[in-house]
């Protein structure tokens, strides 16, 4: 979603904004802007659409100075037009500001200062934040900055700048992430690491409530009423490798590509076959809590939510202790109950989702214990959950999510083991397990390499315009995250659901003309996953199918047949999806989508 890099130090402001900028691509956007202190003025220009179009304005432009900030912005009051875009400026036009999240009360704000003779310029809550910085502004533009927060309710993440205090910049955050990244006499405060790693790899998170000022030389960390915070520089994890394509066409490729590696990092420390024991630091200090929990509740949004199903299965499964999965977004509404000694378990790739975070602040209001599943290290949810375990399957850029899926399966496979040793799980099947997953990474690898052939199946199936995938126990949230990977890059209508509840409806859709994905891997439910093979085969749909290596008999029923190797069954969600997801990008990529920036989807929804 939204995204802003703002700079200030030594250096040319503009080319460091506009390539920040690009580095946030990835998150969504529908328009984009910049303004830079030059010559004792604001220099602004702002454009819908792509960062392109604004790179074209500002081609005939002259615009120097070595203070600024730009913004990539996703519609939400006001439709996406050069006006309605990011930054926008005070009634003078001295003072300028770029906003992440959500201004609640703008429109009793913008009434307050239309009786007092402010004209608006565009349709945001943005610009009513900005007019009132403006009418507080007398000299001090950290003072005004406060002033206004006060009055303010809803999300924010600012950075202000003001024509009369050049090299100076003003961030504050109330639920959108800041970073401001520390340099030799120079500063880049983002909403993202992305944009900050080339330049720097030393960094302080803001926490809500927080304000920084920033100018070419220093800086200072306060809270809204002025007290002096000290806060700690940590280094980030992220390299400029991580966030670049190299050799490879899109990010969503690279990703599934980069996902056996993904998972030793993710493993690494933590599963130990030799000694037959599993190592989460993240959760020692809750580790008596959590194996008392009567009741576990996993709460998520979208593809985490998926990898939460499978979390359901691993924990009732292995640790024995009943496990709910809830959508956050209704979570958070519905005034759940909450008995006590039950344990929430918070998932998300970006950290930041809106609804997650929400779902998670109503289950510690409920005084639950939270823990999360995050990639993004220091992301809100990562910093408000009590414990919780990183998945370090490093950044992940394209916007359909797949090693970072992956990643979240292995880490909840590796608490199930955890709390399930400390509860039913003998150690001998403790340590088949351990061996089995240290072998995950080898064979989600020997998987890619049927990239090709997935390829041609993609390419005979692309026109079609529904897709079914069908899946039971274990195969059912694989299921679901395959057809959700058709769904958000290709623009096909694919449903994912449990095999046999097809019966219940879906069958009345298939015809000759209707692709149809299978999980069948061997397990406790092939034999009647086959049965329902032999229901679509008898309505002429076309069946695709994930099988175990070895297994004869499917390739006898289905059209296509995706193998994947021999794991024990809690294990198999890892390494199942891998020929979905490729299925997923080569469609979108012969129908000439684009796979990294879908339409209308964001990486991380930040909004209700
Ligand atoms: C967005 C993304 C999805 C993602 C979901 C949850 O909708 O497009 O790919 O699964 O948000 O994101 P999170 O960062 O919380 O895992």
């Amino acid at each position: 979603m939204c995204g802003i890099v703002a700079y200030t130090g030594f250096r040319d402001a503009r080319p460091i904004l506009i390539e920040g900028l690009k580095r946030l691509e990835y998150r969504g956007y529908d328009s984009a802007g910049i303004a830079v202190q030059s010559a004792g003025k604001l220099q602004l220009e702002k454009a819908a659409g792509r960062i392109s179009v604004l790179e074209q304005k500002l081609a005939t432009c002259e615009m120097k100075g070595t203070c600024g900030m730009s913004h990539t912005r996703w519609a939400t009051h006001g439709a996406p037009t050069d006006l309605n875009a990011h930054p926008h400026t005070d009634a003078s036009n001295r003072i300028s500001l770029v906003h992440n999240g959500i201004i609640e009360n703008y429109q009793a704000l913008r009434t307050y200062l239309e009786h007092r003779g402010v004209e608006f310029r565009s349709d945001t809550d943005t610009e009513v934040l900005v007019q009132l910085i403006g009418h507080f502004y007398k000299n001090d533009i950290e003072a005004a900055v406060r002033t206004a927060l006060r009055d303010v309710r809803g999300t924010y993440g600012i950075t202000v700048i003001c024509a009369d205090e050049p090299g100076r910049i003003i961030a504050a955050r109330k639920g959108s992430p800041l970073i401001v990244g520390v340099g030799d006499d120079e500063y880049v405060v983002a909403s993202d690491a992305a944009a900050i790693v080339q330049h720097t790899t030393q960094v302080i998170y803001l926490s809500d409530g927080e304000l920084a000022t920033v100018w070419e030389d220093g800086f200072r960390t306060t809270t809204l009423d002025a007290l002096p915070i000290t806060k700690e520089v940590t280094e980030l994890e992220m390299t400029l490798e991580d966030i670049e394509l190299g050799n490879h066409e899109h990010f969503m490729f690279k990703e599934i590509l980069e996902q056996p590696s993904a998972m030793e990092d993710c493993m690494r420390g933590r599963v130990n076959p030799t000694d037959g024991r599993i190592y989460l630091g993240g959760l020692a200090n809750s580790a008596r809590e959590l194996v008392r929990t009567k009741r576990v509740i996993i709460t998520a949004c979208g593809t985490a939510w998926h990898a939460g199903l499978v979390g359901e299965y691993l924990f009732e499964e292995m640790a024995r202790i009943p496990t709910e999965v809830e959508y956050a977004s209704e979570f958070r509404y519905r005034n759940p109950v909450m008995d006590n000694g039950t344990v929430l378990i918070a998932i998300s790739q970006s950290g930041e989702t809106a609804d997650t975070q929400a779902a998670l602040r109503e289950a510690q209001e409920k005084g639950a214990l939270t823990l999360g599943i995050v990639n993004v290290v220091g992301s809100s949810i990562a910093r408000e959950t009590d414990a919780g375990v990183y998945l370090h399957v490093g950044p992940e850029i394209g916007v359909a999510s797949t090693k970072a899926y992956v990643g979240q399966v292995l880490v909840l496979t590796m608490m199930a083991l955890y709390l399930g040793r400390r509860r039913h799980l003998s150690q001998p099947d403790l340590q088949s397990y351990l061996s089995a997953l240290h072998s995950i990474p080898k064979k989600i690898n020997e998987i890619t390499k049927q990239s090709d052939a997935i390829r041609e199946v993609a390419e005979r199936y692309k026109d079609a315009e529904n897709w079914l995938y069908l899946g039971r126990g274990y195969n059912y949230p694989t299921a679901l995250e395959g057809a959700l990977k058709l769904k958000e890059i290709s623009y096909i209508h694919a449903e994912g659901m449990p095999a046999a509840e097809m019966k219940h409806g879906p069958i009345a859709l298939i015809t000759k003309n209707m692709p149809v994905v299978f999980i069948a891997t061997k397990g406790s439910q092939y034999e009647k996953v086959v049965s329902n093979i032999e229901e679509v085969r008898a309505r002429d749909g076309r069946v695709i199918a994930v099988a175990t290596e070895g297994d004869t008999e499917i390739s006898s029923l289905a059209e296509h047949v995706f193998y994947v190797p021999d794991v024990p069954e809690p294990l198999q969600p890892m390494v199942t999806v891998i020929p979905l997801q490729l299925l997923a990008y080569h469609a979108a990529v012969l129908r000439g989508c684009d796979v990294d920036k879908p339409r209308n989807l964001a990486k991380s929804v930040t909004v209700e």
